[in-house]
C-alpha cells in the first residue's frame, strides 16, 4: 500500500510538473482551472453569463449602493431562445456578483428588453422603493399565427433588491396598437413633470409616453427621423437629459439601436440625437446619424437610472446581431462592453455624446512587472501576454499612425491613421479565428473619420476576445470582437510617429 501512495504521489508530482510546464508556455495566461478549450475566449474584467446566450443589458439601476445588471438571457442553450431576464450585481460595475435569473417567461410571453425604475414614493401602490421592471412580453405563438399585436408591455416588482420578483397582476399595462415591433421602454422619473416617462420603440420610430403610476400609461408623441434608406427596425431606445460639458447649457439625447445592417461599419448599431423634450415631444436639428461607436460590437446600450451624483453610465451589449450566434465560444456567449461615462459635448455649432472610460476603471489596473517585456522599447514590445492589458499614449503624427498587435501564429490586429483623408481604419481580418461565419469576416476592416489632424490620444483595452479603442479620450469610439487563436504579445508602432505619456498596464481579472 505504501509503495502505491509513494508512486501515486510521484505521478502526481510529474503531472503537476508538466501542467506547470506547460502552462509556462505561451498560453500561461490562460489560468489553470478554466478547460483552455472552452474558455479561452472569456473575458477576465467584461461581464459574461456563467453559461449560455446573453444579448442586451437591460433594468439597468442604480439601488441601495448597487449597480443592478439585468440581461436578456437564455439559460437552455448558447444561441437566442425563450428569454429571460438574467440579473447580476456590481458595486463599481466591473467586479460583478451573478444572481438568479429575475424574470421567466409566461403565459404572456417571452420576457424581452426593458428598463427598471425605483419608486421612491409608492406611486404604484406596489410598495414604497420597491425596484419595479418596465419590460416588453413577447408573445411567439401569437407571432406564429401570422398576428401583427404580439408584443406589449408589462411590469414586475421587486422589494428584495431584485433577488425575487412578482408579476403585475394586470398586465400588460400598454397593449399593442397594431404594430409588429413594439418594445423595449425605457422609463425613467421626469422631474419636470413629475411623473414616469416612457421611450418606447415601435418598428420606425420612437414613442414617448407618460404615466402618474406606471400601471396607466398615456401616448404623448412620436419621434421620426427622415433616414434615407431607412434603416433596420428601432431598437432599445433610451432618453435623458445631460449637460454640455463647460457650459451651463442643458439638451436631451436620444438613443436608439438598429438591426438590420444600419451601422457604418456594418450590422446592427447604436446612434443618438442631441435635442429638446418638453415634457411631451422630441425635437432636433441633427441633419445626419451620430453613431455611439464605429466598431462592430456595441448594440442595445442604454443607461443607468437612479446613478449617485447623476452620471451617465452606458453599457452595450458586445456583439453583432449579424454574426452573434456563432461567435467560437463553447459554453456561454457574449459580453457586455465595459462600462462607460457618456459625456455631452459642443464642438462649433454641433454636439457629441463621448464615451469614455469609468474612473474606477483605473482601480483594476496593475502594472506590468518588467520580466514581461522582452522586446525592444519604446515602440516595438514583445510581452508575455498582452491578454489583458490597458495602453494609452498621445501621437504626434507626421504622415500616418500604424499600431498592430500580433502573435507567434502571426495573426494581427491593424490600426492605421492616415493624416492624408483622416480616417481611422481597424483591420481584423487576420486577427484569429475569422472564418466562422461569413458576415463577420466581411465587416472586419473598419472605417472612421477622425478628421485631418496632427494629435490624436488613444486608449486601448484588450481582453480575451475584444478590443476596445478610446480615440481622444472618447470622442470617438471603435468596439470590437476578435478571437486570436493564441493571445497577442507583440506590440508595434512605427516611429515616424512621436508618441508621449506611454503608458502600459495589465488589467487584472476581476471575474470568474
Ligand atoms: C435587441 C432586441 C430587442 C429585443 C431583444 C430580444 O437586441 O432585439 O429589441 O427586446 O433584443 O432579445
Amino acid at each position: 500500500m505504501r509503495h502505491i501512495v509513494l508512486i501515486l504521489m510521484i505521478l502526481c508530482g510529474f503531472i503537476s510538473c508538466k501542467q506547470n510546464e506547460q502552462n509556462n508556455t505561451s498560453n500561461s495566461i490562460i489560468p489553470d482551472s478554466l478547460g483552455l478549450e472552452t474558455e479561452k475566449f472569456r473575458p477576465r474584467f467584461h461581464f459574461t453569463p456563467k453559461a449560455q446566450w446573453m444579448n442586451d443589458p437591460n433594468g439597468l439601476v442604480y439601488a441601495n449602493s448597487s449597480y443592478h445588471l439585468f440581461y436578456q438571457y437564455y439559460p437552455d442553450s448558447t444561441v437566442w431562445g425563450p428569454m429571460h431576464w438574467g440579473h447580476a450585481i456590481s458595486k463599481d460595475l466591473l467586479h460583478w456578483k451573478h444572481r438568479p435569473v429575475a424574470l421567466a417567461p409566461d403565459s404572456l410571453g417571452y420576457i424581452f428588453s426593458g428598463s427598471a425604475v425605483i419608486d421612491k414614493q409608492n406611486t404604484s401602490g406596489l410598495g414604497k422603493n420597491a425596484m419595479i421592471a418596465i419590460f416588453t412580453y413577447h408573445d411567439p405563438e401569437k407571432e406564429a399565427d401570422g398576428a401583427v399585436d404580439y408584443q406589449t408591455q408589462g411590469i414586475a416588482y421587486s422589494h428584495d433588491d431584485g433577488e425575487t420578483w412578482a408579476k403585475y397582476d394586470h398586465n400588460p399595462v400598454i397593449k399593442n396598437p397594431g404594430i409588429s415591433d413594439f418594445r423595449d421602454p425605457k422609463v425613467f422619473w421626469n422631474a419636470e413633470t413629475s411623473s414616469w416617462q416612457m421611450a418606447l420603440v415601435a418598428k420606425d420610430h420612437v414613442e414617448f409616453y407618460n404615466s402618474k403610476d406606471l400601471k396607466n400609461w398615456d401616448k404623448l408623441s412620436d419621434f421620426y427621423f427622415p433616414d434615407d434608406p431607412p434603416l433596420g427596425v428601432w431598437e432599445c431606445p433610451d432618453l435623458f437629459k445631460m449637460n454640455v460639458e463647460g457650459s451651463d447649457e442643458e439638451r436631451w439625447v436620444l438613443i436608439v439601436s438598429h438591426g438590420g445592417n444600419s451601422a457604418p461599419n456594418g450590422g446592427s448599431g447604436t446612434r443618438y440625437f442631441v435635442g429638446d423634450f418638453d415634457g411631451k415631444k422630441f425635437v432636433t436639428d441633427q441633419k445626419s446619424s451620430q453613431w455611439i461607436d464605429y466598431g462592430t460590437d456595441n448594440y442595445a446600450g442604454v443607461t443607468y437610472n437612479n446613478t449617485p451624483n447623476n452620471k451617465r453610465l452606458f453599457i452595450g451589449w458586445m456583439s453583432n446581431w449579424e454574426y452573434a450566434q456563432s461567435t467560437p465560444t463553447i459554453r456561454w456567449r457574449s459580453a457586455m462592453t465595459l462600462p462607460r461615462e457618456l459625456k455631452l459635448i459642443k464642438k462649433e455649432d454641433s454636439y457629441y455624446v463621448k464615451s469614455q472610460l469609468i474612473d474606477d476603471f483605473k482601480s483594476i489596473l496593475i502594472p506590468v512587472s518588467t520580466d514581461d517585456i522582452v522586446g525592444e522599447r519604446p515602440y516595438d514590445f514583445k510581452f508575455k501576454d498582452l491578454q489583458t492589458s490597458f495602453i494609452s499614449f498621445e501621437a504626434e503624427i507626421r504622415d500616418s499612425l500604424h499600431i498592430q498587435f500580433s502573435n507567434s501564429k502571426l495573426e494581427n490586429l491593424r490600426i492605421t491613421y492616415q493624416k492624408a483623408n483622416g480616417i481611422l481604419t481597424v483591420d481584423r481580418r487576420n486577427s484569429g479565428l475569422v472564418d466562422f461565419n461569413d458576415k463577420y469576416e466581411a465587416m472586419s476592416f473598419q472605417r472612421m473619420s477622425v478628421g485631418k489632424t496632427d494629435y490624436l490620444s488613444f486608449q486601448i483595452v484588450l481582453d480575451a476576445s475584444s478590443i476596445e479603442l478610446f480615440i481622444n479620450n472618447g470622442d470617438y469610439v471603435l468596439t470590437n470582437q476578435i478571437f486570436p487563436s493564441e493571445p497577442f504579445t507583440d506590440l508595434k508602432i512605427n516611429n515616424d510617429a512621436t508618441l508621449s505619456n506611454f503608458e502600459i498596464k495589465q488589467v487584472k481579472k476581476v471575474l470568474d
